[in-house]
């Protein structure tokens, strides 16, 4: 690989992507994509719409480049992107959360020939559905697991963009798929710390998440270190559900200033923690001090550096848990200054 395009490079994940990237690709030349083309650190600008396909393929006709999504929400059509990506031979990752979208990637890259033509993309390289999937490979071996449980804890006092401010409401008091709404009513996590969650979407299709060989639900909870914080969007969730999206997309702009200044109040400290069901005790913690935000926007530099370094033999659309094997996801969170619980090192 010659060339990371980075698309959203001066979002607050894109700006994060391309700051590991910096760190940890060398040899590589970073660009950072976005409408504006604004450059972002020392990583030049290029303009770039992801909806102009024309344009992306005359970007990407470099050759030999890796393409990093970063622009949410993800709740458009990725075609003409995975298109160009694959026409040009540019693998694609992005840090997407919804089923819809990551399916949509899939089609797209199939009627593209993308397997065909050798080139690889690796939808939801990001905390959710990637990184819970590939932690969970953990008890990959243990039949007696019969599902999961994440529960994710952000630090409220971490940087926010309106991209994942949209995307962190845009769920809340909507019907999940067993007709209940998402985030009506918190709890608290058994045996945890006392941080309050709701319930939320996880981004896994139907059947679930794969555990070796099968496939076991999956119960996503998100929270935050403030309670009131949790409880005050557990109580807006009615009104924000029935918002339509511009509108929300507006509350979202409007929020931005509020959610920061109201951050300054929480700490940087968030952890993910994965429960496994029928297996009492199995826990897997990765716990971020600081700079909690570089563990979703992590992935997607595991499997660029993977793909870097020629290790990628799975062609076409795949799961991080197909690129990146658990140990070295671990080795690179406590490399990285995480605590990484319940995974041997
Ligand atoms: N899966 C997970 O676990 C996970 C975890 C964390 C975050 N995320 C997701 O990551 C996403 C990123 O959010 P964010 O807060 O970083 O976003 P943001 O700060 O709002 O930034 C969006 C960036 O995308 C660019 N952009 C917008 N439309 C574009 C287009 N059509 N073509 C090219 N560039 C475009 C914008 O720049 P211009 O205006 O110049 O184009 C901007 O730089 C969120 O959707 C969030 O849900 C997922």
């Amino acid at each position: 690989m010659k060339t990371l395009v980075v698309l959203g490079a001066p979002g607050t994940m894109g700006r994060r992507v391309v700051a590991l990237a910096r760190r940890e690709l060398e040899g590589v030349e970073v660009l950072a994509a976005s409408r504006r083309g604004t450059a972002v650190g020392d990583a030049r600008g290029l303009a770039l719409d992801l909806h102009d396909r024309a344009g992306l393929e005359r970007a990407l006709a470099r050759g030999d480049c890796t393409v990093v999504n970063t622009v949410g929400p993800f709740d458009y059509d990725p075609t003409p992107l995975v298109s160009a990506c694959v026409a040009s031979g540019s693998h694609y990752v992005d840090l997407a959360e919804t089923p819809a979208f990551l399916a949509a990637v899939a089609r797209a890259a199939r009627e593209a020939g993308a397997a065909e033509r050798g080139v690889v993309l690796v939808p939801g390289a990001s905390t959710t559905p990637g990184l819970v999937e590939l932690l969970a490979q953990a008890w990959a071996e243990r039949p007696e697991v019969t599902g999961v449980d994440a529960w994710l804890s952000l630090g409220s006092r971490n940087p926010l963009g309106t991209g994942m401010l949209l995307g962190l409401l845009r769920p809340l008091g909507r019907d999940d798929d067993a007709g209940a709404r998402w985030f009506r009513g918190t709890v608290t996590r058994p045996g945890g710390d006392g941080r309050r969650y709701g319930r939320y979407p996880a981004g896994f299709p139907a059947e679930g998440l794969r555990l070796g060989p099968r496939s076991v639900p999956v119960r996503f909870f998100v929270g935050f270190d403030r309670a009131l914080l949790v409880r005050g969007l557990s109580a807006a969730a009615p009104a924000l559900a029935a918002l339509p999206d511009r509108a929300l997309a507006r509350v979202a702009r409007v929020a931005l200033p509020a959610a920061r200044a109201v951050s300054r109040l929480g700490t940087p400290r968030g952890s993910l923690v994965l429960e496994a069901l029928g297996a009492p005790g199995a826990r897997v913690e990765v716990v971020a001090e600081r700079e909690g935000l570089d563990v979703p926007a992590a992935p997607a530099l595991w499997v660029a550096s993977t793909l870097q370094r020629g290790h990628v033999r799975a062609r076409g659309c795949v799961a991080l848990r197909d690129v990146v094997p658990l140990a070295e996801a671990a080795a690179r969170l406590r490399g990285a200054g995480r605590v990484v619980r319940g995974i041997e090192p």
